[in-house]
């Protein structure tokens, strides 16, 4: 069955509700600390918290940092070109009682994501959560792969990402959580996915071994693997891209930006705090 946007309405609603019962928690989002909000158990669970999302101007990013923005967070909204995208979704944000800004910034330049973690410290006084989750996708068979497409594939999801996480090594802070998007499709990997699928891999690979670099200090790093998702990096290559694949999941259906969400927003919960150095397959079943 597809989410409806009656369910999203619900959920927007029943976060309405909770702002409107708790303004202090929402204004104090984003200026304590960790600590602080674990010591107020009425609070949100992101209150105090501030998270940084890369590549949220839409699909995957966009529906996560507007999850994580319901919970409490204070959100950086990253992007790369899409000014007009992310600005709406900080606006929504802001809509709902929320707190977000917006910073453009290549992740694939260190110097650039450096300036993006250092617009939300000087924001939101610290980072709790970061997702690495820009990422583009090329296909093409071996055979017909360009050096360029190759190149800016790895610059953006493999040396974006370990930009990414070697910002959040650094800056997390104790009782944080760092989160990496890789795919599901390093399982199925078609023809035509190989370098998008071995950039995806990598992701695995980062999160492994930076969840043993951060001992003693309840940071936990896991990477979230989605099957096929109804997103612009999907469609940009045609309705082909897409079908047959609700047919071939068992839960029947693709995936929507909002189920991937609500799988980090676990992540980042007290419930996924013992979940550290996993991938997390979330798919509908398909692999
Ligand atoms: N959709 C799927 O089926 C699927 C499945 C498995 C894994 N994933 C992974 O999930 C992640 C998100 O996918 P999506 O479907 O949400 O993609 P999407 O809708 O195409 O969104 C991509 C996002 O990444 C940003 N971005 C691209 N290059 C960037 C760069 N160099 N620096 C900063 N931001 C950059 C884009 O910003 P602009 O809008 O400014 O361009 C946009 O916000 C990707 O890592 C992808 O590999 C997706």
């Amino acid at each position: 069955m597809t989410k409806t946007s009656e369910t999203h309405d619900d959920s927007r609603r029943n976060f309405l509700t909770l702002a409107a019962a708790a303004p202090a928690t929402l204004a104090l989002a984003g200026v304590a600390s960790a600590q602080t909000s674990a010591s107020a158990p009425s609070a949100l669970p992101g209150a105090g918290r501030a998270a940084v999302i890369t590549g949220s101007s839409r699909g995957i990013g966009a529906a996560t940092a507007k999850r994580l923005a319901r919970e409490g967070y204070a959100v950086t909204v990253n992007y790369l070109t899409n000014h007009d995208l992310a600005a709406e979704v900080v606006a929504d944000i802001e809509a709902a009682g929320g707190r977000a800004i917006l910073c453009q910034g290549d992740v694939a330049d260190p110097v650039a994501l450096r300036a993006v973690f250092d617009a939300n410290d000087e924001a939101f006084g610290g980072v709790d959560v970061v997702v690495a989750k820009a990422g583009i996708m090329n296909v093409g068979l071996f055979a017909q792969t360009t050096d360029e497409a190759f190149d800016r594939m790895m610059a953006t999801n493999v040396k974006g990402s370990f930009n990414t996480l070697r910002e959040a090594a650094r800056r997390t802070r104790d009782g944080g959580r760092i989160i990496a998007l890789s795919s599901s499709i390093i399982r199925q990997t078609p023809p035509g996915t190989g370098a998008y699928a071995a950039s995806k891999a990598d992701q695995e690979i980062f999160v492994r071994a930076l969840s043993k670099e951060l001992d003693g200090r309840s940071i936990s790093v896991n990477a979230v693997s989605p099957g096929a998702v109804d997103t612009q990096l999907l469609r940009q290559h045609g309705e082909d891209a897409l079908r047959g694949i609700p047919e071939a999941t068992p839960l029947g259906r693709l995936g929507e930006p909002e189920d991937i969400a609500d799988v980090i927003a676990m992540l980042c919960s007290e419930s996924g705090a013992w979940i550290n150095g996993q991938n997390v397959f979330a798919n509908g079943g398909i692999a």
